[in-house]
């Protein structure tokens, strides 16, 4: 069994005129360690499908199985629970608290489990989203970018195994774009994490293993990277043995 298995999956928003198959038995699955960009038109079913594999929305029909655990057979609290163990959430409006400066942002999932991050702990992801110098500045003091990068410590910082990214570069440009796509996927591979990046701009899914492409809630085409990565081919024997690059 995959890492990610996602079956038949199907929401319907509506009744009778204003019925929309938001989503169409859509069924895939996605290995541990794996970055896949999920591409399509606006309307598509993207987010409706984020949402689903996140447990934050209920499906109509069909599974989704984390780590061999059905995501909506949880119900309430534990859900709550798994969702904010085992997944990350990053949205493309940053979705940071205002009255919250950039380290108690990152830590409120941490904290919502009781724990809190070791003062090296946070210095070090600090230093790894460039965010060292802005520890103590609230959200509107910083730029778009620097708000994407607290959005992405936020879902990182218990180290869940899968992270699920909704245009997280669409409020961005490309310069800030290319930077928060590189983040999260060197992030993802060093935390041998699963990441699934939802996007309209092929640009920003180039830069994914793996793409899956959907039109009207159903997947038209499914399509992994055959070349290696530059970067790749500098990574250790450790990392290769480990599978987390292609054969
Ligand atoms: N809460 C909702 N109520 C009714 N229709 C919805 C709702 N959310 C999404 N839809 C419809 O479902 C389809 C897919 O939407 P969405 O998943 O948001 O697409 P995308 O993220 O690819 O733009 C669209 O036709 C949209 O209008
Ligand atoms: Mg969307």
């Amino acid at each position: 069994m995959s890492f990610l298995e996602v079956r038949g999956l199907t929401k319907v928003y509506g009744v009778n005129e204003s019925r929309v198959v938001a989503l169409d038995h859509v069924s895939f699955s996605v290995e541990k360690g794996e970055f896949v960009a999920i591409i399509g038109a606006s309307g598509s079913g993207k987010s409706t499908l984020l949402s689903l594999l996140g447990g934050v929305d209920t499906p109509d029909a069909g599974s989704v199985l984390l780590d061999g655990e059905d995501v909506h057979a949880l119900k309430g609290a534990k859900r709550a629970e798994f969702r904010r163990r085992r997944i990350g959430f990053i949205f493309q409006e940053y979705n940071l608290i205002p009255v919250l400066n950039v380290e108690e942002n990152i830590e409120i999932p941490v904290r919502l489990d009781g724990i809190r991050l070791k003062p090296e702990q946070m210095t070090r992801l600090l230093i790894m989203l460039h965010l060292e110098e802005r520890r103590y500045h609230l959200p509107e003091e910083l730029s778009g970018g620097q708000k994407q990068r607290v959005a992405i410590g936020r879902a990182y910082a218990h180290k869940p195994a899968l992270i699920l990214a909704d245009e997280p570069t669409g409020n961005l440009d490309h310069a800030n774009s290319v930077e928060i796509m590189e983040l999260l996927r060197s992030t993802a591979k060093k935390l041998e994490q699963t990441l699934i990046v939802v996007t309209h701009d092929p640009d920003i899914a180039a830069a994914a293993d793996r793409i899956i492409r959907i039109a009207d809630g159903r997947i038209v085409s499914d399509t992994r990277r055959r070349e290696e990565r530059p970067e790749e081919t500098d990574m250790t024997a450790e990392d290769t043995k480990s599978g987390s690059l292609e054969e």
